[in-house]
């Protein structure tokens, strides 16, 4: 949109975390961000965690800049100069006329760039990936481009290509070697399965793990394991797109727990040593799986990414008994901060029987909390023009 009476440009946009059932880890081509293998993830809903992003253009400003989170960052770092190119370089080939009268966006006007996360970085989750998804997404918008864009996407941050999309997404790796063919499809939106809910863990961690950009690397270098996994995906992925498709929740958690396993493996296998999963972690695991073998199925299903908080997939029907189990386990501190926040949950009473069947002793503390959320849509535009980061002089509002 035009902002009224000065001769600037204003897109303000939002887009969604995804996490994934089918993990990435490994490039192929660190340049193009090109992985080697796919992956399929499920994007999270934006009433819980979402990224917004403002950008703004204008003739009066005289460099690119970025705001992140309140301050301002460096412009020139690589990732986020690709994704500046890219964008620029769509536009000019997807301009039609050669309309060049001063109230036209040009391509040469520099931007001005405010991002926010609705959710703590302390919460550990993989900013980057809604981060990315949200830039490009609103300077898409801002040059009015349309259509496939989880190509420039994946040059800012690998998963981020995942995030262009609600519902269940695969990225499928591609073959070529300019990477044309490495985008993120929808495999179901989210109205596919809307019971489907997602409880986010927050465990309480002393140390901030090693990134995954420089995580993988290694494991490139380093990992017999991984190079094997690459075998092992095709196959997973198929299985886990039919049990998408049909809605088996079984075959969908069982995948899910392996595949975490299997990334968490190979980190392990990684030299020297990547360990992601602290004790609380490994606890939630035993957790799981003594719940679901309570029950004779899988109820609940856990993944990890590049830290120790738990993602949970559990459907509609299990998620305030299972949310009281945890509690009963990870009893909060009290007059600590809230412990659940999110979509609400009922309070439902644990039976004697399966509590004597999980055999745990409990561990004060050990989950900070709990976000309870669900399954939602990709990267929406912003009409609500309150909502912009930048003020009217396209500087953050803040
Ligand atoms: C463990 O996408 O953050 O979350 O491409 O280097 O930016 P870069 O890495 P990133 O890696 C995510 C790794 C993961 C698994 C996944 O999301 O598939």
């Amino acid at each position: 949109m035009m902002v009224e009476g000065s001769r600037m440009w204003m897109v303000t946009c939002t887009a969604p975390v995804n996490i994934a059932v089918i993990k990435y880890w490994g490039k192929r081509n660190e340049e193009l961000i090109l992985p080697i293998n796919s992956s399929l993830s499920v994007t999270l809903h934006q009433d819980q965690l979402k990224s917004t992003t403002t950008v703004a253009a204008s003739q009066d400003f005289k460099e690119d800049r970025i705001w992140l989170n309140g301050k301002e960052e460096n412009i020139n770092h690589p990732r986020l100069q690709t994704c500046l190119r890219e964008i620029r370089r769509l536009a000019r080939k997807r301009r039609t006329s050669g309309d060049r009268n001063s109230n036209t966006l040009s391509l040469h006007h520099k931007v001005h760039i405010c991002s926010v996360n609705n959710f703590p970085t302390a919460a550990g989750l993989a900013s980057s990936a809604a981060g990315y998804a949200c830039l490009v997404y609103a300077l898409a918008k801002l040059h009015g481009l349309e259509g496939e864009l989880s190509e420039i996407a994946r040059q800012g941050s690998g998963s981020a290509c995942r995030s262009m999309y609600g519902g269940f997404v695969q990225w499928m790796m591609g073959l070529k070697e300019d990477g044309s063919d490495s985008i993120a499809q929808q495999i179901e939106p989210e109205s596919h399965w809307p019971e489907l809910r997602v409880l986010i863990l927050v465990v309480s961690a002393e140390q901030k793990p090693i990134g995954s950009t420089a995580g993988m690397q290694t494991s490139v270098k380093t990992s017999p394991l991984l190079k094997y996994r690459s075998e092992i995906v095709p196959k997973r992925m198929k299985e886990m797109i039919d049990a998408i498709k049909q809605q088996d929740f079984e075959t969908f958690g069982q995948l899910t727990m392996k595949d975490s396993n299997q990334f968490h493996a190979t980190c392990l296998d990684t030299f020297p040593p990547i360990i992601y999963l602290n004790d609380i972690s490994k606890h939630v695991i035993n957790l799981v799986h003594s719940y679901n073998s309570h029950f004779g199925e899988t109820r609940v299903a856990y993944t990890f990414d590049a830290g120790p908080n738990a993602v949970i997939y559990v459907q509609e029907q299990h998620v305030d008994e299972f949310v009281e189990v945890v509690k009963h386990y990870f009893p909060p501190e009290e007059n600590g901060e809230q412990f659940l926040k999110g979509l609400p949950v009922n309070t439902v009473s644990v039976s004697e029987h399966l509590k004597s069947s999980i055999q745990m002793d409990s561990i004060k503390s050990g989950i900070q909390y709990i976000i309870s959320t669900r399954i939602g849509p990709g990267p929406q535009s912003i009409q609500d023009a309150t909502l912009h980061q930048l003020g009217e002089d396209g500087f953050p509002k803040l």
